[in-house]
Parts: C-alpha cells; sequence; structure tokens
C-alpha cells in the first residue's frame, strides 16, 4: 500500500468516525434526558347539576342519548353523555379554599361497555400566582390514576407540553367529585 492510499484510509476513517460520534451526540440530545422541566399540583371541583342544585352546581350534561336525559347521567356506563364544567381550581383538596383559577371544558362518555370518558379542557388562571393557560386532552380510563396530555399554553405556560396525572381524590355518587391533577411539564419556555 502506497503512501497515499494509507493517509487516504486514515482520512476516510477520520470522516466516519467524525460523523458517527456526531450522529451519537445527535441522538443523545434529541433523546435528551427524561426529567420534567416544571411540576405542579391542583385540584379541581366538579358539582354536576342534577335536578336539585341549579345554584351549587358547576357543570351540566349538555348531551345525552336518545335513552337519557340531560338532568341525570344515563345508564350503561354514561355513554353518549356529554358534560360541560366551569370548574374551581384549588391549590389544596379544599372546596372552599380560594381558587386560583377555572377548569373549563368538557367530558364525554365514549365507552358502553365500560366506563370511560374524554377529556377536554383548560385551566384558565388570572391570580396573582399564575397568569396564563394550560390546554388538556386525553382519554380517561376513570382509573384510579391516569394521565392525559399537555398539549399546550399561554402566558406563564408559554408553548407548555407534558403530561397531567389525574387522580380521582373524592367521589360523592353521581354529584361531586374532586381531582388531584400532577402536571409534569417536559417543555417549558
Ligand atoms: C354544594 O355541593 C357540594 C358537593 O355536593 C356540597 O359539599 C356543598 O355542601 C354544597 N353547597 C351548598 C351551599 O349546597
Ligand atoms: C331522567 O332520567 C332519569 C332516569 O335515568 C329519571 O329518573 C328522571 O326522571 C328523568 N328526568 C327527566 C326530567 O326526564
Ligand atoms: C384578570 O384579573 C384582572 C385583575 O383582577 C381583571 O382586571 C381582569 O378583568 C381579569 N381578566 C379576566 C379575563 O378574567
Ligand atoms: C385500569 O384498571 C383496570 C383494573 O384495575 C386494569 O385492568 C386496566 O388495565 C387499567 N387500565 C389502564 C389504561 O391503566
Amino acid at each position: 500500500m502506497g503512501a497515499t492510499r494509507v493517509i487516504e484510509t486514515l482520512v476516510l476513517s477520520l470522516l466516519l468516525f467524525l460523523s458517527g460520534s456526531s450522529a451519537t451526540q445527535r441522538q443523545k440530545t434529541r433523546a435528551g434526558p427524561r426529567l420534567p422541566c416544571k411540576q405542579m399540583v391542583f385540584y379541581f371541583h366538579d358539582i354536576l347539576y342534577n335536578g336539585e342544585n341549579a345554584k351549587n352546581a358547576t357543570s351540566a350534561i349538555v348531551g345525552a342519548p336518545a335513552w337519557g336525559n340531560r338532568t341525570i347521567l344515563a345508564g350503561q356506563n354514561h355513554f353518549g353523555n356529554v358534560v360541560v364544567f366551569d370548574d374551581p381550581i384549588t391549590l389544596d383538596n379544599n372546596l372552599h379554599s380560594i381558587p386560583v383559577g377555572r377548569a373549563q371544558g368538557f367530558y364525554l362518555y365514549d365507552r358502553k361497555d365500560y366506563f370511560t370518558a374524554w377529556l377536554g379542557f383548560s385551566f384558565f388562571f388570572n391570580s396573582t400566582q399564575y397568569r396564563g393557560t394550560i390546554i388538556f386532552a386525553g382519554a380517561d380510563t376513570l382509573n384510579k390514576t391516569r394521565d392525559i396530555s399537555v398539549i399546550g399554553g399561554t402566558g406563564d405556560f408559554f408553548m407548555a407540553r407534558g403530561i397531567a396525572t389525574l387522580t380521582i381524590d373524592a367521589v360523592e355518587g353521581d354529584v361531586y367529585f374532586r381531582l388531584q391533577v400532577y402536571i409534569k411539564l417536559f417543555e417549558c419556555w
């Protein structure tokens, strides 16, 4: 092998090595450490209208299947019911604590043979602690805990993305439930 050939081989190996290592570097950056950049815990309180609590209710059935009505959630795992809510958000699990914002949106029951729902809502904050919105969407298996997506935000939560773990903190029949929302943002600006 001539000297030129040796140098060519060396240069080629070096190039391969460099491109290989930079690809690995890129992958590492993309994969990144999977740690949240911000974590927060809130509670929200839903009081569903049941024909008797118009003053107290924070949510209402706005859609029902033909076999149901908009006063009482339908049978068959509430399949087909759509509920719109405007619920107070608190920092602890007390319904009567001063709210820091409102949870506003809807849930709809989307499975007949099993209890599941679909959630789409925002947290709207206009307090001294927080100002802005966080947008949530996702399937709710109504298990003890489940994850839904944080798909965006504005203000203090500009471009927020992450996961929110929902835990049922309390239930009183079909009228009241309280959810703990543990937000883990993986993108913060
Ligand atoms: C409103 O509803 C909640 C949940 O059912 C209940 O704990 C509370 O006492 C009610 N408040 C009034 C004023 O009826
Ligand atoms: C709604 O349906 C429930 C049973 O699912 C029934 O008890 C109630 O009377 C109905 N209410 C109205 C206003 O039709
Ligand atoms: C937010 O709070 C400020 C100050 O309390 C108030 O002036 C403003 O109207 C509120 N905005 C909304 C959209 O509620
Ligand atoms: C929900 O809980 C049930 C019963 O504990 C379990 O079989 C199911 O896999 C859970 N579903 C999800 C999506 O975690």
